[in-house]
């Protein structure tokens, strides 16, 4: 990463929420992510880009801690959060993840009802007191996540059984109802039509008052639209990092315009 990109993002007025210095990652011989550093702001969109391989998920994965579930697995380097190193040993990686929440490509519920896969999160972390206080975290987790209206009246339906876009947004309703304080998500639109993509991306766009989002995405167009940020990862490296109306304008490695046009992917 060039110092002029690096300088650009730490004078941001936005305060940073997640620091990472030197990150590495390696899978058993392969070295997945090679020296990333990237700073991602507190109540903006950063969008990760690369071509397929590059380490996009590798690295998103790295920042709640979800590679430690992967055995051949190895991350060195410096994560921070609010300056909280999340991988002292005295990080409990399930809380860790109810504050850095994920949602993933293809839609997972849980195979419980609509109530009870948002409420699954709430519970372990002891958040609602009764009843009421744990049916009011899933009407507002299912409201923000612009899902209400479409299910308040088959709660105890089956997540499963919502279309591929509703179940999505189940899956959003589940991660913010741990009141998380950075949401990633690995390329959330892949498997949805333009309406449901529009509709997450609205969201994401709402999510950002009071999150940090990290999104994956494979469209340029997409990355334009809901990011403030963008980082262009090519074989490992974060080749390029600033503000997203740049990067698609004037990029400053030839790698990341290439890509951008199209020319390599
Ligand atoms: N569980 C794993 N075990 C071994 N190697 C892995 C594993 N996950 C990823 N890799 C390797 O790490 C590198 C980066 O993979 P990663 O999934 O992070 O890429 P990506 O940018 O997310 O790609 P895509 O756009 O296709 O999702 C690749 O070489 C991949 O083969
Ligand atoms: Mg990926």
């Amino acid at each position: 990463m060039k110092d002029t990109n690096l300088t650009e993002s730490i004078d941001a007025m936005t305060p940073q929420k997640i620091s990472a210095r030197h990150v590495n990652v390696h899978y058993g011989e392969t070295h997945a992510i090679k020296d990333v550093s990237v700073d991602i702001a507190a109540n903006t969109v950063t969008a990760f880009i690369g071509p397929s391989g590059c380490g996009k998920s590798t690295f998103l994965r790295c920042l709640n801690r979800m590679n430690d579930t992967i055995d051949t697995c190895r991350v060195t380097g410096d994560i921070r959060i609010d300056d909280e190193d999340i991988y002292d040993r005295k990080v409990d990686p399930v809380q860790l993840r109810a504050k850095i929440g994920m949602v993933f490509q293809k839609p997972n519920p849980f195979p419980k009802s609509i109530h009870d896969n948002v409420a699954y999160g709430p519970k372990i972390h002891g958040l609602a007191r009764n009843k009421a206080e744990m049916d009011d975290i899933v009407e507002d987790a299912l409201k923000r996540a612009a899902l209400w209206s479409e299910v308040n009246d088959r709660l105890d339906a089956p997540g499963t059984g919502l279309s591929g876009g509703q179940q999505q947004r189940l899956c959003i309703a589940r991660a913010i109802a741990t009141a998380p304080e950075v949401l990633l998500m690995d390329e959330p639109c892949s498997a949805l039509d333009p309406i449901a993509t529009a509709q997450i991306e609205e969201l994401i766009d709402n999510l950002r008052q009071s999150y940090s989002v990290v999104i994956v995405t494979h469209s340029m167009q997409q990355a334009a639209r809901v990011s403030q940020k963008t980082a262009f990862f090519h074989m490992g490296s974060l080749v390029e990092f600033g503000e997203t109306d740049r990067i698609f304008t004037a990029p400053e490695d030839p790698r990341t315009e290439s890509y951008i046009t199209g020319r390599i992917g």
